[in-house]
């Protein structure tokens, strides 16, 4: 039995309740961190309680949880979980009020709830057992602060099943200008001629951590060079390589994208060493 956490205590998944005047549920009113884990270490664990406070910053949620607390919070869910191939999932919401009011509410306390989940285990530079993702491209309709984890992702969630309904992993998105912005759930990265690419951070993107690790990773342990700047439509489908980051997928290779062969339509050599890196040192960091 999955053992949760919900404001101060460890208990059984099935007693976790929240009332449903809660600001997350009736607003989405929240901000949420995911974090993997393997074998009880956690990949980039400061740099996503950092973006947690900074996301409850942004909202005006008072928190008060220190990075230490968090710390010792997340351990013993690990440990209350049998510590293999973890997310732990934190989420913080403004709190529940007594009525459903936009404003917010002075004087509630946040919801703070954390659990965690099976991941598969830690992703390998490999190219027999790599992932070969297929993905989409589309205009990028959300709102304009990605750069807040913000819990209500519903255009996130509607940008992922237009392409889970055509039976693909991933849908990129486009802003008005036809530049890249981000994946539905993943930041985007291109390879042309051995140069790796990724749009700069902005409010239009989530300051990904595995993007944040894999920049520094190359900058200090490769001789690759790496741009952050705007990546237009044309340059994703004429790319040699295209990759999704995120926690769980660390760097996965697309060989897809709208029906038309990436390259040679198989994880490329970059990608390669970029994964191989990234398995390599992604301890080392935050
Ligand atoms: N998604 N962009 C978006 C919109 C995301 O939702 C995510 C992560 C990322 C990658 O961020 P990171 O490298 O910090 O995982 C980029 C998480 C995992 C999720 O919503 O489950």
């Amino acid at each position: 039995m999955s053992v949760v956490y919900l404001n101060g205590q460890f208990m059984p998944a099935s007693e976790a309740k929240i009332s449903p005047m809660d600001r997350g549920f009736l607003f989405g009113d929240g901000i949420y961190e995911v974090i993997p884990s393997y074998g009880g270490r956690c990949v980039g664990f400061s740099a996503h309680i950092k973006r947690l406070q900074q996301g409850l910053a942004a909202l005006e949620i008072d928190c008060v949880l220190t990075e230490q607390e968090w710390q010792q919070l997340v351990q013993r869910l690990i440990t209350e979980n049998g510590a293999g191939n973890l997310g732990v999932y934190l989420h913080v919401s403004r709190g529940t009020d007594t009525k459903r009011a936009h404003a917010y509410p002075k004087g509630i306390q946040p919801t703070i709830f954390a659990y965690c989940f099976d991941i598969a285990s830690e992703p390998q530079a490999d190219m027999n057992t790599a992932v070969r993702y297929k993905v989409m491209t589309a205009p990028d309709l959300r709102w304009q602060r990605c750069h807040i984890k913000s819990t209500a992702l519903l255009g996130n969630v509607m940008h992922h099943q237009q392409a889970a309904a055509l039976g693909l992993n991933e849908c990129i998105l486009f802003d008005e200008q036809e530049f890249l912005t981000e994946g539905s759930s993943t930041n985007v990265f291109i390879v042309k001629d051995a140069v790796v690419i990724t749009p700069p951070l902005s409010h239009k993107v989530l300051p990904g951590i595995t993007r944040q690790l894999l920049l520094k990773i190359l900058h200090e342990h490769s001789k690759l060079k790496v741009e952050e700047r705007a990546v237009s439509i044309n340059e994703v489908l004429a790319a040699d390589e295209v990759w999704l980051t995120s926690s769980s997928k660390e760097v996965a290779a697309v060989t897809e994208v709208d029906g038309q062969a990436v390259g040679d339509s198989e994880p490329g050599a970059v990608w390669l060493q970029a994964q191989q890196l990234f398995s390599q040192y992604k301890y080392d960091y935050l």
